[in-house]
């Protein structure tokens, strides 16, 4: 928000320098209605904001606003608007869930909300891993290994074991590799009682996901992953041969020349000898069909930098064939976590890392006895368990990789979520003592203290971090700015008691509390947190 003039640009300011004295720089700036006073101390120029305005345009702007506040800047105005498709989490059912999907999950989630909160139409996406030799394995190997009454009450953890097991056994076993690869090719061809199966395990994991992305406060709109595109991808190939982009090589194998003097030096391969498609070829599948049937805006796909290769040549692949909306289209990447273990051991699923969250949460919870006082401790210690996960995540550069620590995560004080939640639960508290709320103006007078303004500044700059977020994709600008307001706010808690004062200027104190609590609450929730009002 602006609300005073811009500093000069450097180019000016420069030949500032070099042509006029201190003096007369501070005699050609006036004070107007915002900037009460210039001043010139040992050579340097001061400003004096005029506080009872500040106080006023920020808190009504709050006010007005509500969790839109930030987003309603003009400062955002240029970005891309319209529809924005974000592609994450994208787990391979009976297969881990490993840390690269938790982050994909959490930074998807956050990309989405971020766009949503410009106003674009946003559709979350699960490219499930729901196709492949692992169930030509699990076919194969379902009636051996497999209990149908074990796959009802926890599909994903019971298919990742028959997989194990299966992939084990088909390792020693030729007979069992054999009817894994016929089953799959059933399932290729269109087999009806192999396809009935495959539907059964693929719909009784999605609804277990469905539960455990609920934990994590994380939707989608739709899950359509790989099989949806086993098909189309033949489609892919005849548009490959058509342009006359499709090699076959010596084996049989496809391949596209991704060279420009079609050396072959660099090529993708996107048939095999036996005509079935490969994970790229389903991909160029999905993008088009998302072009076609979305016509979005723009389409971000969020996975580990391992895949960075991957997505170079699925670009490169679009443009060749003339689909120019992958100029629309971004590949964010992260790096890898190491030492995210639970008690368990490794982990395996996402709901591993929920329960381990969750359930250190409460142990700290208990040995600070503020479980008791808590209406449902569980989930109280799930959502801060969540948010302590987010922020470590979020803290660094998306690209690098980092250490996952526990101990680190779960500190109560430092720029931890532990401390965010532990922030907004001491103000929400405090702003349950408010009885008239908001129908009632405020005393501009009553808020004039250095804590105040100190905070009501930072306030000033949440559009200028939202743009930035947002340009870079980039959750730490917010996660630093909101850990400032953090800092901001207990000084001022501290300082500027409730009890004890006037009733204007209770009043009006629990104004200015409501509306840091009504910044820090959105900005937790656009990364995705869940702010808790007790714990
Ligand atoms: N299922 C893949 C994996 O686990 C991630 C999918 C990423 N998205 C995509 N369109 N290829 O590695």
């Amino acid at each position: 928000m602006i609300l005073w003039m811009q500093p000069d640009t450097r180019r000016r300011q420069r030949s500032w320098q070099t042509s006029m004295s201190s003096e007369q720089k501070r005699r050609k700036l006036v004070s107007d209605s915002i900037i009460s006073e210039i001043g010139l101390v040992r050579g340097v120029l001061t400003f004096k904001v005029n506080r009872p305005l500040l106080v006023k345009k920020v808190i009504d702007k709050v006010r007005h606003d509500g969790p839109r506040y930030g987003f309603s800047s003009e400062l955002l105005s240029d970005l891309p608007k319209g529809l924005t498709l974000v592609e994450y989490s994208s787990p391979n059912i009976a297969k881990k869930f490993h840390v690269g999907h938790l982050r994909s999950t959490i930074i998807g989630n956050f990309i989405a909300n971020l766009k949503e909160g410009i106003g674009n139409k946003v559709l979350r996406v699960n490219y499930l891993g729901d196709w492949g030799l692992q169930f030509g394995l699990l076919g194969a190997g379902f009636s051996k290994f497999g209990c149908e009454e074990k796959l009802r009450s926890n599909a994903l953890q019971h298919l990742f074991d028959v997989y194990v097991k299966v992939n084990a056994a088909a390792e020693k076993d030729e007979e069992m590799k054999r009817s894994a690869q016929k089953f799959m090719k059933q399932l290729e061809s269109g087999h009806p009682q192999a396809l009935s199966l495959w539907t059964h395990f693929r719909s009784l994991s999605i609804e277990e996901y469905a539960k455990v992305y609920k934990r994590l406060g994380v939707q989608f709109d739709e899950f359509a992953g790989e099989s949806f595109y086993r098909e189309k991808s033949q489609d892919v190939l005849n548009l490959l041969r058509s342009k006359n982009i499709l090699k076959i090589t010596k084996e049989g194998t496809g391949v596209v020349d991704l060279t420009d003097n079609g050396d072959l030096s660099a090529y993708s391969t996107v048939m095999r000898s036996d005509g079935t498609s490969l994970y790229i070829t389903r991909d160029i599948a999905a993008a088009i069909d998302r072009m076609e049937k979305y016509n979005f805006d723009e389409m971000v796909y969020v996975t580990d930098k391992s895949q960075q290769p991957h997505f170079q040549n699925l670009f490169k692949i679009l443009k060749m064939l003339g689909k120019d909306k992958v100029d629309r289209c971004q590949h964010v990447t992260f790096g890898r976590v190491q030492g995210m273990q639970t008690r368990r051991g490794d982990v395996i699923f996402l709901e591993d890392v929920l329960d381990e969250a969750r359930t250190r949460m409460l142990q700290n919870m208990t040995k600070a006895e503020t479980s008791k006082t808590t209406e449902d401790p569980a989930d109280t210690a799930e959502k801060i368990g969540v948010a302590a996960v987010i922020i470590q995540d979020f803290k660094g550069p998306l690209q690098a990789d980092y250490r996952f620590s526990w101990e680190e995560a779960l500190q109560s004080v430092g720029d931890t979520g532990v401390f965010l939640q532990y922030t907004h639960a001491r103000l929400q508290s405090l702003l349950n003592l408010w009885s008239s709320k908001e129908e009632e103006d405020f005393s501009v007078s009553c808020l004039q203290e250095p804590p105040v303004v100190a905070t009501l500044q930072h306030l000033l700059r949440y559009d200028e971090v939202l743009c930035k977020t947002l340009k870079e994709l980039q959750p730490r600008y917010l996660v630093a700015y909101l850990m400032g307001l953090g800092h901001l706010a207990n000084v001022a808690h501290h300082t500027l008691r409730i009890k004890g004062s006037s009733q204007e200027v209770a009043h009006a104190r629990l104004y200015f509390f409501n509306t840091i609590c009504v910044v820090l609450a959105s900005g937790m929730k656009l990364l995705g947190i869940t702010p808790v009002d007790k714990m």
